[in-house]
């Protein structure tokens, strides 16, 4: 056996070692992520970003496009980014190989003398689908050692409905496990703890509640109904416009929930999505929009900072007891969202893995009570 057959049977044992780790952390791959703001790539940039635990080079071509590498130069390992774009290729700062920044084709190899039989075109760097929505750069995280399939899932777009609106973006890590996120984001529970203040609402105004629930695909969605009567801004939105509110509120794997308020013509439509970083740190994003004239971004900012701030604070007092892996329990009915979260994703994985269809956890619609 060759040396350099040698060697590369050692980066594929390196490369399964990586792959089994990474599925054991938990991660949905095959969807679509939110790496970084469309706004952070500037110029001939290159910025870093890391999705699932795989270290990302992101930038845009002369052209406009966003692309996305994985932060590695597939000769000696050296990050990209610490290298060059010129606007069409990322020139590696070691020895200078060349590799096309939208397919991570290697285009040139200048140490290669005129003797030399390497097919250069067939070496790549890793790459991803990349594509700009509402504001951020997706990337599309394909298992790693896995082929990009036919065609890809549409990037999720935020739902609008008229062409004049405001938008704005807000962001913030969480150190923990993406499935942490994503249950502390659809749980109903601790609104009256975690988010008291005086313009969301207030702890003694705790009543109950029951919400239907239906089953869509790959998630399932709080049927559309009248918000609490305990949330401030919801009876503002009806004072205003005389009509009722109804809010839809939809959580689709791998990460997505999205709320849609309408009264008369008005509307307000939001995406928070949970993105795995690392299986200790994720990140929300949340994007809003909204036809609503007086409300303007600087007040819906201030207000949105704090109610993130505080479900952050609440996370980073939770990561601290889980570092110690406590026995944890879900209990009925205000965790059943978290239950379904968990189905939802074991039976994902488990169709993808037998090739039957998905069984869906919910048989249909369902009631749910619980005091908030
Ligand atoms: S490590 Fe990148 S060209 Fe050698
Ligand atoms: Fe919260």
């Amino acid at each position: 056996m060759s040396e350099a057959v040698r060697t590369m049977m050692r980066m594929d044992a390196e490369a399964a070692q990586e792959s089994a780790a990474q599925a054991d952390a938990g991660f949905l791959w095959d969807f679509w992520y939110p790496a970084v703001r469309s706004s952070e790539i500037r110029g001939h940039n290159l910025i870093t970003a890391m999705l699932l635990e795989l270290p990302l080079v992101l930038g845009r071509t002369s052209e406009g496009k966003a692309f996305a590498m994985r932060d590695s130069c597939p000769h000696r390992g050296i990050p990209l980014s610490y290298g060059r774009l010129d606007g069409k290729v990322v020139e590696c700062c070691y020895h200078g190989w060349r590799f096309d920044a939208c397919s991570g084709q290697c285009v040139e190899i200048p140490s290669l003398s005129s003797q030399d039989k390497l097919k250069v075109e067939r070496i790549f760097a890793g790459h991803y689908p990349c594509e700009e929505r509402d504001g951020y750069v997706w990337v599309y995280m394909n298992s790693p050692g896995t082929k990009l399939p036919e065609t890809i899932p549409a990037v999720p777009a935020l739902t609008v409905f008229s062409d004049k609106y405001k938008m704005t973006h807000l962001s913030c890590d969480l150190p923990s496990h993406v499935d942490q996120g994503i249950i502390g984001l659809m749980d109903p529970a601790h609104g009256p703890f975690v988010h008291q203040s005086w313009f969301w609402r207030k702890r003694g105004s705790i009543h109950e509640k029951a919400k239907q629930f239906e089953p869509i695909p790959n998630g399932f969605r709080m049927s559309p109904h009248s918000p609490s009567t305990n949330s401030a801004p919801y009876q503002l939105l009806k004072k205003i416009t005389g009509e009722p509110v109804t809010t839809t509120i939809d959580f689709v794997l791998p990460n997505l929930r999205t709320e849609i308020d309408q009264s008369g013509k008005m509307w307000f439509s939001s995406r928070a999505t949970v993105t795995p970083v690392r299986r200790d740190l994720c990140r929300i994003d949340f994007v809003a929009a909204w036809s609503l004239f007086f409300l303007p971004v600087s007040i819906f900012r201030m207000f949105g900072k704090v109610f993130l701030r505080q479900d952050q604070e609440t996370m980073i007092q939770q990561a601290e007891g889980l570092k110690h892996n406590p026995r944890l329990m879900l209990i009925d009915d205000a965790d059943r969202p978290a239950k379904w979260y968990f189905a939802l994703k074991a039976n994902l994985l488990e169709s993808r893995r037998t090739g039957v269809p998905m069984v869906h956890p919910m048989d249909g619609p369902v009631t749910l009570r619980w005091r908030s």
